[in-house]
């Protein structure tokens, strides 16, 4: 029966009969359970699992790439996360007693630390014998700015929890979040490579979902970093030119800048307002998870809305079904037009274009990191100190240049873009002044200067 669509003649008028039938998606990138290429690639990563707030008195459910899992705060305020079926006859967990060290089963009372040794089991006459013998699945835990991250992979090599210059912001509060999302984790994550769709869904096709500089049309431009990869977007918003790199740091964490930025001020080097990881909850379920970064300069209109980031809802429209489905199909955000890419987006049916270039360049990436794994690869190292990251906004006042505009804007984008690679391992401040100096200098530049010479 697929034979029907591969060999179809997809550009034939009235071809809904020709397509009835639909290859399946592409499992080596979108499946995620123990024992997928995929699911063990991602197990080489640190991921976030649950908020801090959400650990208090009894357990908490967590399902991660496929796996049923408890996690819990105990008496002695340590983080464990187990498999949330008891070695013993299967009880959940989730009614379990939290001890004040580890977690008691419910059922007959075996008691697990939270590396799943043994502690008692229960009322049998040999403790040790059994400790010796079994323990309940247990990973490692992290907790950083409200998030509690986890590994999965194996536990004979740990890596370190990185830690991104973007967390230590002067000024900046993180406000930790999380919302889930019905369906695959890939086609969430590689929204943050299509920039075409800002202009589209968040601002020409039902009103402005942030700023309306966002409808501006923009130059792209798709550059790998030493930690995956970034989409330059350049704007022309009356005598500002604003690039704008959005980064995906491999396999599933991205940045994206201010959430309101209105390319009104002039600036350079200005960082993050998300940083947003998309961890598989199974294959048709997935979480964003991350921090909402919140300054007065960041948001100098005051529009961030504090209180409404956190456990299933930010502060920002279009990223739930809270609406009716018909005020959603007035007004659809990203959480409509990802799921509604089917619970599995199937690759294979699509038509990419030439703006899909960013996510064509992600699944790339992805791709030959899964490979990388499954033969054996070492992960990318992650540096113990802060590890420099690209996400960033510059706005620079430059007159418009006529016919020659967008040839301004594409080199905007490219000076900004390599300014800010090349000065990875520099201070924020030698950063700043870095990229300040790229785009300032296209004042003098020849397609800058043409109008006022025309003129
Ligand atoms: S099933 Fe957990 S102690 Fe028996
Ligand atoms: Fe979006």
């Amino acid at each position: 029966m697929q034979d029907e669509v591969a060999g179809a003649d997809l550009s034939s008028r009235y071809g809904g009969r020709t397509r009835r039938v639909a290859p399946g998606p592409d499992d080596e990138l979108v499946r995620v359970g123990p024992e997928t290429p995929c699911g063990e690639y991602l197990r080489r990563f640190w991921h976030p699992v649950c908020l801090s707030a959400q650990l208090h008195d009894v357990p908490l459910p967590v399902r991660l790439m496929g796996e049923d899992l408890v996690a819990f705060r105990d008496g002695s305020g340590r983080v464990g996360l187990l498999h949330r079926h008891c070695v013993h006859r299967g009880a959940s967990l989730c009614f379990g007693r939290i001890e004040a060290r580890g977690i008691r089963c419910c059922y007959h009372g075996w008691h697990f630390d939270i590396d799943g040794t043994v502690l008692q089991a229960g009322s049998e006459p040999s403790t040790a014998r059994i400790a010796a013998a079994v323990s309940q699945g247990a990973y490692p835990v992290a907790e950083r700015h409200g998030l509690v991250f986890a590994y999965l992979g194996d536990p004979r090599s740990v890596p370190p929890l990185p830690v991104f210059d973007t967390e230590a912001e002067p000024g900046v509060t993180l406000r930790p979040f999380l919302l889930t999302i019905p369906c695959n984790w890939l086609q969430v994550y590689e929204n943050a490579q299509d920039p075409a769709h800002v202009l589209w869904l968040h601002a020409r096709n039902a009103g402005a979902h942030f700023d309306e500089s966002n409808s501006a049309e923009q130059e792209l431009d798709f550059v790998p970093t030493p930690l995956g990869m970034m989409n330059v977007q350049t704007r022309r918003w009356g005598g500002m030119v604003w690039t704008r790199t959005v980064e995906c740091i491999l396999p599933n964490l991205n940045q994206t800048g201010a959430i309101w930025e209105a390319a009104r001020e002039a600036k350079t080097f200005q960082r993050v307002g998300l940083t947003r990881w998309v961890v598989p909850v199974d294959d048709e379920n997935s979480l964003q998870i991350g921090w909402r970064h919140l300054s007065a300069s960041l948001d100098p209109d005051g529009k961030d809305k504090p209180d409404a980031i956190g456990l299933g809802s930010i502060d920002f429209e279009g990223q739930d079904d809270t609406a009716t489905f018909e005020e959603r199909q007035r007004r659809p955000g990203d959480y409509d037009a990802q799921v509604s890419q089917r619970s599995i987006a199937v690759h294979a049916l699509e038509t990419l274009a030439s703006t899909d270039r960013g996510v064509a360049m992600l699944r790339r990436l992805i791709r030959r990191g899964v490979k990388a794994s499954a033969a054996g690869d070492a992960p990318r190292a992650t540096s113990a100190g802060h590890v420099a990251t690209f996400c960033q906004d510059t706005v620079t006042p430059l007159p418009h240049a006529g016919a020659e505009d967008r040839a301004l804007l594409r080199a905007h984008g490219a000076a900004v873009a390599r300014a800010v690679l090349e000065t990875a391992a520099h201070t924020p401040e030698q950063r700043r002044a870095t990229i300040a100096a790229a785009a300032n200098a296209l004042a003098s530049h020849p397609t800058a200067r043409s109008e006022e010479t025309a003129s």
